[in-house]
């Protein structure tokens, strides 16, 4: 997508309402709340913490007393994330996709948290993400990128990274990521023809330069859910192609509900949510005309 059809999702009325509509939704804060967790565990009070794409600065808040910094493309996030975050080294605008080379081996842990590389205009400017946040690295730095796969979109469905063909058009195939589209229903923004990489490459992206990279699984919200993905690479080690980490699956560990009886009771989203929540949702939607514009827009497309 390009800067000006991000900078109209992310709008000063989307960045107001983003940390309650996403981080904070039931569903999604068990991600969230996990994502605390891991960095809770890679941050010492010696680290300086560069978050790229950080949005309106909700993971940084969490840790007030470390040397910590961010930057996203949207002022108006930013605007948020300045709020949240008043001892930040900064909070700036700028795009993932340039080198910033004044960054290079600046940063003890480099983050890039729900999908910023979403909304790149090509696959290969992923790749250019994941180069930028290993040279802002310094030696021994950790780099923690959570995954949107596959099987976040398609409920389970699992595609093999790569295959040997043996058959006529032979040789290596790999499925390196996919494209997507969400029609938001309740501001009909369009999140078009997004980024999403397999969560292997990532892992084969990362190993010439870390000493390990774990693949972490979050808890089910549900047993049989799909437990969501991130990859953490431990331990950058100067540049040397020839050298592969080594790589660490971790389980799937518990669901976050227990009762597995619940989830046939909850079948739509309103169902998750809370009355308080309902009625705050309600008032959001309310207050910014959103309510009025799709009864509006129901009436026209009747
Ligand atoms: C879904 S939000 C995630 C925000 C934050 N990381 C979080 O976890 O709450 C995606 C963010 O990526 C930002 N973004 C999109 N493209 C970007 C780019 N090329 N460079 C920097 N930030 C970008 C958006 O402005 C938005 O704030």
């Amino acid at each position: 997508m390009n800067k000006s059809d991000v900078l109209n999702i992310f709008s000063e009325n989307y960045a107001k309402e983003y940390n309650e509509r996403f981080l904070l939704e039931p569903f999604s804060k068990v991600s969230s709340d996990f994502e605390l967790s891991v960095l809770k565990e890679l941050i010492s009070s010696e680290s300086k913490w560069l978050d790229v794409g950080c949005g309106t600065g909700y993971f940084l808040s969490h840790f007030p007393n470390i040397k910590r910094a961010g930057f996203d493309i949207s002022p108006f996030m930013l605007e948020e994330a300045k709020r949240a975050n008043p001892d930040a080294i900064f909070l700036e605008e700028g795009d993932c996709r340039n080198e910033y080379p004044e960054w290079n081996e600046q940063w003890t842990l480099v983050s890039c948290i729900w999908q910023p590389y979403t909304y790149f205009d090509s696959f290969s400017e992923f790749e250019i993400l994941i180069d930028n946040m290993i040279n802002w690295l310094s030696v021994g730095g950790d780099l923690f990128i959570p995954i949107l796969d596959m099987e976040d979109i398609r409920f389970g469905q699992i595609v093999t990274y790569e295959e040997q063909v043996d058959k006529i058009y032979s040789g290596i195939v790999q499925v390196n990521g996919f494209i997507w589209t969400w029609i938001e229903e309740a501001t009909n923004n369009k999140h078009y023809c997004g980024i999403a990489p397999h969560t292997e490459h990532v892992i084969r992206l990362l190993s010439p330069f870390f000493e390990t990279v774990e693949l972490l699984r979050y808890p089910p919200y549900y047993e049989g859910w799909v437990s969501r993905k991130a990859v953490l690479a431990k331990s950058k080690t100067s540049k040397n192609e020839t050298q592969q980490a080594q790589v660490i699956r971790h389980p799937v560990p518990p669901p976050f509900h227990k009762d597995s009886e619940e989830k046939t009771l909850l079948t739509t989203s309103e169902q998750f949510i809370t009355d308080r929540q309902l009625i705050g949702e309600l008032f959001r939607r309310v207050k910014s005309g959103r309510l009025f514009r799709s009864i509006l827009k129901k009436i026209i497309n009747r």
